[in-house]
């Protein structure tokens, strides 16, 4: 069965027309003016008065993770669930195989518990050591396994931190592969003697999440990944960017012709670092790393700014949820709480609301932010993240004359506590499709679990030619 989307306003990275869109067997087929139905059992959705937007990838996401004792709240059937509500059809997913631990392993784990997904799923492949197989290992995910970019954690230490050498390794045979390496970015020997000595004074609330976590470390990590990664001509991706230092060591970077990409999280925009200090523990909602940071010392501005001029290219949520069950293991002591919470429901409303509403950006370059830019940097693109013939069908039609409030009591996440709650929206997801069905409308969820596929990736082939490196040609001084 096919659907007729008639007289929606089509919104890509590039343009914005009224006109007449014919899906069927999960596929854009046809867009034109007066289109008719091709079957008698053919659905006709009157658009007129809403946007017709790509469905958005959210390329920054923890389902069903096992983290700091305890596994993220919401499994990939409830995630990606949770994810088609607000707007997401597609996610990258992250598979973290325990140090050590072959990476083929990890992948199966992960293969297996992402079946369960209603929606479209890719990974990044982490590693979080380097040992004899590592290298050809990341050879097999790439080139057999079509999982073209892997993950770094420079912070996490004791757990799936890497050291200096370990990142220069993954950087070296990721260049190899033409993979893009994303990194999170924070200088974790440091995280971790500022944690010791907070806990040692018995500072031990979540007020001092952000106090272990200054910008500072931040910004030296991100300028250090930057810096492994010229040396090789690796494409890297910083993840969950969240301050003004690690703004400006990227657009350092840009600025001397380094392939790099920047992404940042909507709670890294609207909120700030008051959030830790809510009575009876509610802090530790908002535990993540990087912390949130202060208003008024400029990390806001950097960030809206850097996603309006091309600094930063993209917006993930990092979906991480837990429960404040989850969230007392910390209690006693802050560097226990794990870190994380949900947020792949609301990103859409959000961007739409402060974003676009508010003058920030116009809706092209939030298209651009929340779908293109991923599926181009991630090698999905033109299959995600536009509205063309032969894309798949994953449609968002918003109503933008809607309103709302973000709640946890209304979220389609297991998670209890929202970090956006209370938050006014303007305009909605009003039908969300899917691989080109029907999957979310009138607020009623239709989706089916087990109906998202892994989508293997394309080593991507856009932007422009990797640099030779000084690494490469032995000029090393
Ligand atoms: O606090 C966070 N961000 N939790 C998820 C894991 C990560 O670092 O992305
Ligand atoms: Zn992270
Ligand atoms: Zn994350």
């Amino acid at each position: 069965m096919g659907i007729l989307i008639r007289k929606g306003e089509i919104v890509t990275a590039a343009d914005r027309y009224v006109a007449d869109l014919f899906v069927e067997d999960g596929r854009i087929v046809q867009i034109g003016e007066d289109l008719e139905k091709r079957g008698a059992r053919d659905r006709v959705i009157e658009a007129d008065g809403l946007l017709v937007f790509p469905g958005l990838i959210d390329p920054h996401v923890h389902m069903e993770l096992g983290f700091m004792g305890t596994v993220s709240a919401d499994d990939f059937e409830s995630g990606t669930a949770s994810g088609v509500a607000g707007g997401t059809t597609t996610i990258i997913d992250f598979c973290i195989p325990a140090r050590g631990q072959s990476l083929l392993d990890g992948l199966r784990e992960w293969r297996e518990k992402s079946k369960k997904a209603v929606a479209d799923y890719s990974f990044h492949m982490a590693i979080t050591g380097w040992g004899e197989k590592t290298a050809e290992e990341m050879r097999v995910v790439v080139q057999e396994h079509g999982i073209t970019s892997f993950k770094v954690f420079m912070a996490y230490k004791g757990a799936i931190m890497v050291d200096d050498a370990e990142l220069y390794q993954v950087m070296k045979q990721a260049a190899r592969l033409g993979a893009v390496v994303t990194v999170h970015a924070e200088n974790g020997d440091a995280v971790y003697q500022l944690q010791q000595q907070l806990v040692a004074a018995k500072k031990l609330g979540p007020e001092f999440h952000p106090v272990s976590r200054p910008s500072l470390v931040e910004g030296e990590a991100t300028g250090r990944a930057l810096m492994m990664a010229r040396l090789h001509g690796t494409t890297a991706y910083i993840v969950h960017m969240t301050c003004r230092e690690a703004v400006g060591a990227l657009e350092r970077a840009k600025l001397s012709g380094q392939r790099c990409f920047g992404e940042t999280c909507p709670q890294y925009l609207l909120l700030d670092d008051t959030v830790f200090a809510k009575p009876d523990f509610e802090g530790s909602a908002y535990v993540m790393s990087p912390p949130i940071r202060p208003p008024h010392v400029g990390h806001h501005e950097a960030l809206w700014n850097g996603l309006a001029f091309g600094m930063l290219d993209s917006i993930g949520t990092d979906h991480c949820p837990f429960t404040m069950a989850q969230k007392r293991m910390g209690q006693d002591n802050f560097t226990l709480i794990p870190n994380g919470a949900a947020g792949i429901e609301d990103r859409l409303q959000l961007l739409y609301t402060y974003g676009v509403c508010e003058g920030k950006f116009d809706l092209n370059r939030m298209i651009a932010l929340a779908s293109t830019n991923p599926a181009h940097i991630f090698g999905l693109y033109p299959r995600k993240g536009t509205i063309a013939v032969g894309s798949d069908a994953d449609l968002v039609l918003y109503d933008p004359s809607a309103t709302g409030t973000r709640s946890a009591r209304s979220h389609h996440s297991k998670c209890d506590r929202n970090i956006f709650e209370g938050f006014k929206v303007k305009g909605k997801p009003a039908v969300v499709i899917v691989n080109g069905r029907v999957q979310f409308e009138d607020g009623t969820l239709a989706v089916e679990r087990g109906a998202g596929r892994f989508i293997a990736r394309e080593v991507a082939k856009t932007g422009h030619p990797l640099p030779v490196t000084p690494a490469e040609t032995g000029r090393m001084g």
